[in-house]
């Protein structure tokens, strides 16, 4: 399995004066677009009202959660054993319960140890605005949030899964990514991690990162071609194989490609980003690389595959 990333900048031509960067995010309150289509607000997961909790740096608004989230977002449906979405439900095919999240998180970690820790590769200089899509657990935003104090960052999903104890600069919300965004400001820096499978429309959804960003703003995709390859060539005719091949078709059928990695460089660059960079990341999935990296990597990886694949 490979990764590639893939960052680009945003034009600095013909972009009309945005909000000062350090503008309170408001997110629950954003003013449908014009348009035939109007955009709706997210659902706001995390609250934006004062808190007197000024000893810490971080909130566990729990009222303010429970509160402005509805019945028909938190009332996930199950089925065979697994708990899926209720927001646009059906849309997503992956489940959203705790042995997922388990999966996202290891994957966080395999991401950071593959990037050597870092977070992310673009080179952000002092971001005010950061949007993670299809966040997840959230994870990602947490650690941002840590690590860029002054910063606001939003993360947005179909599941409101995300912990309540978060830092004070992190907000989630319940959105659809491809549905007309609704936030009033634009962002610095956008990040979309391992959305294969998970998008309908790549390019529109690129473009729509591009005409959220503040001139100069960064937009970084982390996303994989998962069809899976061995080297040496000891993966044919094996189930493996077989069983990988046929779960790809079976996504690309159903309208979600699984393999964006093998084209976001030419999204990117479609939709007006500037200054592009791609790097390709090798994500072994077995337990026998000699390089202790990625060895490494591969021992946290290789049970999920070794578990749903058998
Ligand atoms: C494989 S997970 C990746 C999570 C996270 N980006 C990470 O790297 O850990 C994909 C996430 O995207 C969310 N998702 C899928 N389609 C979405 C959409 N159209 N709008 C918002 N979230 C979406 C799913 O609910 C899921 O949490």
């Amino acid at each position: 399995m490979s990764a590639p990333i893939v960052a680009g900048e945003q034009s600095q031509i013909n972009e009309t004066p945005q909000p000062a960067a350090d503008a309170p995010a408001q997110v629950a309150q954003a003013a449908p677009q014009a348009g035939s289509q109007a955009a709706q607000a997210p659902v706001q997961a995390e609250g934006d009202i004062a808190i007197d909790d000024s000893n810490s740096a971080y909130t566990d608004d729990l009222s303010t959660y429970t509160a402005s989230l509805t019945s028909s977002v938190l009332n996930f449906p199950s089925e065979n054993g697994r708990r899926y979405s209720a927001f646009r439900e059906g849309t997503y095919v992956f489940p959203n319960d705790e042995r997922e999240q388990d999966r996202m998180d290891i994957h966080h970690e395999m991401m950071l140890k593959a990037c050597d820790g870092r977070l992310h590769l673009a080179p952000l200089t002092n971001p005010r605005r950061i949007l993670d899509i299809g966040t997840g657990t959230g994870i990602w935003c947490i650690e941002m949030g840590d690590h860029y104090p002054d910063a606001d960052v939003i993360g947005n999903d179909f599941s409101p899964v995300q912990p309540n104890m978060v830092p004070r600069n992190v907000k989630f919300e319940v959105d659809d990514v491809e549905a007309p965004w609704a936030h009033p400001i634009k962002f610095d820096y956008i990040h979309s991690r391992f959305m294969a499978g998970s998008i309908a429309d790549w390019p529109k959804l690129v473009q729509t990162c591009y005409d959220n960003l503040n001139p100069g703003g960064i937009a970084e995709f982390v996303d994989g071609d998962f069809l899976l390859y061995s080297e040496d060539g000891s993966m044919k005719d094996s189930w493996l194989e077989k069983w990988n091949s046929d779960f790809v078709r079976a996504a690309s059928l159903g309208g979600r490609t699984l393999r964006p990695g093998l084209q976001l460089e030419e999204w990117v660059r479609a939709a007006g980003f500037e200054d592009v960079h791609l790097e390709k990341i090798r994500l072994p999935i077995g337990l026998w690389p000699k390089d202790r990296q990625l060895a490494s990597n591969t021992s946290k990886t290789f049970p999920i595959y070794q578990k749903n694949c058998s």
